[in-house]
């Protein structure tokens, strides 16, 4: 079923409007990985993780849409790739809770991603806390080997490794492989227009899919630092779609033009992203592609992750 390559796995939460700092980030990386043909991929959309912070029926089902869209825009094809809703394939949940019974509560407290959502508010809902077992459970229903994610997700996937060992040892099996993080390269953190990192949090964003006026606007309001030689954040996110080579000599021969520079990054973003962005609005009114997609990929990942299920349930005696 996973004609012998290796298996990757992937999950994309649908919250927020995507930005540029997504893209160069980690979809970019995703969609060449697949194009790489070196895996069997399947790539899902974690609608459940998300549920712990976005609880609103209609905004869940719009950001689904637009999440599969933007990956049909960016070049995946769904051909090549088994792109599912984490929702459509009940596997996921059932395993998180088999995960659950065999982990502590100490050991999860140790989660980087838990102490951060706890410091920011005492009342943090049970499903943040547990995120990091239905993340196992995402990850080894299908035997990956590679799990291409961002530095900030390295520490889920030690802690589905562990969940396999434990799962094993606990067993007396070998049901579970250990997966290997792939942290994407280049994922250099892509600064937003105030110079942090790009984040819907931060408010800083410039949208994946946006009008060439709307692009001015948020590059004119890069801040610029005036004690360097260059606008640093202006380069950073100018150096994404230009050769380092070229953007030498243009900066070199605007030094101090901040004005100048500016417009060339428009120009340049924007000749980069309308291919992309003419094709997310033709997929928009295509509206049976997405649960076309979705449909053809419920059926493989059920098909994949019911055939390791059924090992599960023999190895803790419920089958
Ligand atoms: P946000 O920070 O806007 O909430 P997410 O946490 O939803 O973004 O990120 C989704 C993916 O995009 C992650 O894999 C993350 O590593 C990547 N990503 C997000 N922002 C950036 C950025 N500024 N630079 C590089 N990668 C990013
Ligand atoms: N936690 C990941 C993130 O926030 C999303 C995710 C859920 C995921 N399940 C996964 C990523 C399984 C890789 C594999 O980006």
């Amino acid at each position: 079923m996973t004609d012998g390559k290796p298996v990757l796995v992937s999950g994309v939460k649908p919250t927020g409007d995507l930005h540029i700092g997504n893209y160069f980030g980690a979809m970019r990386q995703q969609v060449e990985l697949v194009q790489s043909e070196k895996y069997k991929p399947f790539i899902f959309v974690a609608n459940y993780h998300a549920l712990n912070t976005m609880q609103d029926a209609e905004e869940m089902r719009k950001r689904t849409r637009e999440l599969v869209t933007a990956y049909l825009a960016i070049g995946l094809d769904p051909k090549e790739v088994v792109f599912f809703k984490q929702s459509d394939v009940p596997t996921h949940t059932e395993l998180a809770w088999i995960f659950d019974t065999i982990t502590t509560m100490p050991y999860l407290m140790r989660a980087h991603a838990y102490k951060d959502a706890e410091a920011k508010n005492h009342e943090i809902n049970v499903g943040t806390f547990n995120y990091p077992m239905l993340m196992a459970a995402d990850i080894l229903l299908y035997d990956a080997a590679v799990v291409p994610v961002g530095q900030d997700q390295k520490q889920h996937i030690e802690i589905a490794r562990d969940t396999a060992e434990k799962f094993n040892r606990t067993f007396k099996t070998e049901v579970f492989k250990l997966p290997e993080p792939y942290i994407m390269p280049e994922v250099a953190v892509v600064p937003g227009v105030d110079g942090r990192k790009m984040s819907k949090s931060y408010g800083n964003v410039i949208p994946l899919f946006t009008s060439r006026d709307e692009l001015t606007k948020c590059v004119m309001g890069i801040v610029t630092d005036s004690s360097g030689d260059r606008p640093e954040n202006v380069y950073a996110i100018h150096k994404l779609v230009r050769s380092e080579g070229e953007l030498e000599k243009l900066y070199d021969e605007h030094r101090g033009n901040y004005k100048m520079l500016k417009e060339l990054l428009v120009e340049d973003l924007d000749r980069y992203l309308a291919p992309i962005r003419a094709k997310y609005e033709a997929l928009k009114n295509d509206s049976g592609i997405v649960d076309e997609v979705l449909a053809k990929g419920k059926i493989e990942a059920r098909a994949v992750s019911e055939a390791k299920m059924e090992e599960v349930r023999r190895a803790i005696g419920v089958a």
